[in-house]
């Protein structure tokens, strides 16, 4: 199975880009995303977008402008982009070029991260537990170091039942829970009921 991108292609998914204490309303900063680059940006209205960070124009890095309003400004020619990442004005004045765009990823703030598909349009929506968001407790940070291992390795190990009795000491109070998975078209659920180590009851959907 080749790594993420090394074919030159990337998983349609959703993915995170930048925790959203990392970028405040007027800032702006720029990630590493699909083995490129992009602009996050937050503007008066409070939502972060995630656009390709390189200007139309003349090419200059649009994570060294500035965010004006809702727009991207960048800092050589002052052109602006719009929340669409169409360009809405030039620095002089003049109109600017309809194929002045730059290209908007689809993007969310959900569980202290800003997330962006890598696609034209969300083929899903991020996943929900079955709690609303604001009475879930969860902890967002930055891994000191990057992990060099594609996100799907962890993602597997949630329906590896060898996983979860040999890594985790899960010990199931019946059999393989195999049957019971729900396949959906993106994904899949199922419950377990388990003692955890040292026998602690657990009763949890994955
Ligand atoms: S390079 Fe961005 S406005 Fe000219």
């Amino acid at each position: 199975m080749p790594a993420e991108g090394e074919d030159g292609l990337f998983t349609q998914s959703w993915f995170p880009v930048c925790m959203s204490s990392e970028v405040g309303p007027g800032e702006l900063r720029a990630e590493k995303f699909l083995d490129g680059k992009v602009v996050v940006y937050r503007g008066e209205d409070g939502i972060a977008r995630v656009m390709s960070a390189y200007c139309p124009h003349l090419g200059a890095d649009l994570s060294i402008g500035c965010v004006v309003e809702n727009r991207l400004q960048c800092a050589f020619h002052k052109w602006e982009y719009d929340t669409d990442g169409q360009c809405a004005k030039t620095g002089i004045g003049d109109r600017p070029p309809h194929t002045a765009q730059l290209y908007k990823f689809p993007s969310q703030e959900r569980y202290g991260l800003v997330w962006a598909f890598n696609g034209d349009e969300p083929l899903w929506d991020l996943p929900d537990f079955e709690y609303d968001d604001d009475d879930i407790i969860f902890r967002t940070f930055r891994l000191p170091a990057l992990f060099n291992c594609d996100p799907w390795v962890f993602a597997a190990n949630t329906p590896d039942m060898q996983h979860l009795k040999a890594v985790h000491n899960i010990q199931f109070n019946v059999d393989d829970p195999h049957e019971s998975v729900d396949w959906s078209d993106w994904g899949f659920r199922y419950k377990i009921i388990a003692a955890h180590q040292q026998g602690i009851p657990i009763e949890w959907t994955l």
